[in-house]
């Protein structure tokens, strides 16, 4: 089993969480996040355009799914094709080996448990 977990914009949240349902995960989670990447800040303007200055974080959501090995190619496929605009902070997608599932209500372990 792989956790997949992706950082992406938030208005594209809609788009990959609807292409997780249309591929048939389990189940996924979503949370706000703040974060950077490599790239440039963008740059606010307020004070109607007298100030401007480079933001520290960008918000952002992340999804995580945990799936069974055979669903990785395709799931990471529908989240970044979702998630793709081609600018700088689309987002990023990490990809871990999970060792065991447990799901608490049924007692059932591993891929059952997704
Ligand atoms: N190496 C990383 N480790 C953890 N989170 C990251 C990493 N790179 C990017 N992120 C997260 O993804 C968001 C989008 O980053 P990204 O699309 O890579 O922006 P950039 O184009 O500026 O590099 C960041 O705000 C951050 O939350
Ligand atoms: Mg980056």
């Amino acid at each position: 089993m792989k956790k997949i977990e992706a950082i992406i914009q938030t208005e594209k949240l809609d788009a990959v969480t609807n292409a997780l349902k249309n591929i048939g995960v389990g189940g996924y989670t979503v949370l706000s996040t703040k974060g950077r990447g490599s790239g440039e800040r963008p740059t606010i303007r307020g004070g109607r355009g007298t100030v401007s200055y480079v933001s520290e974080y960008s918000k952002g959501n992340s999804v995580t799914t945990i799936v069974n090995d055979n669903q990785v190619d395709a799931v990471v496929s529908a989240i970044s094709n979702a998630a793709f605009t081609g600018k700088s902070g689309d987002g990023i997608v990490f990809v871990k080996d999970v060792e065991d599932v447990l799901n608490i209500a049924s007692k059932q372990r591993g891929l059952d448990a997704l």
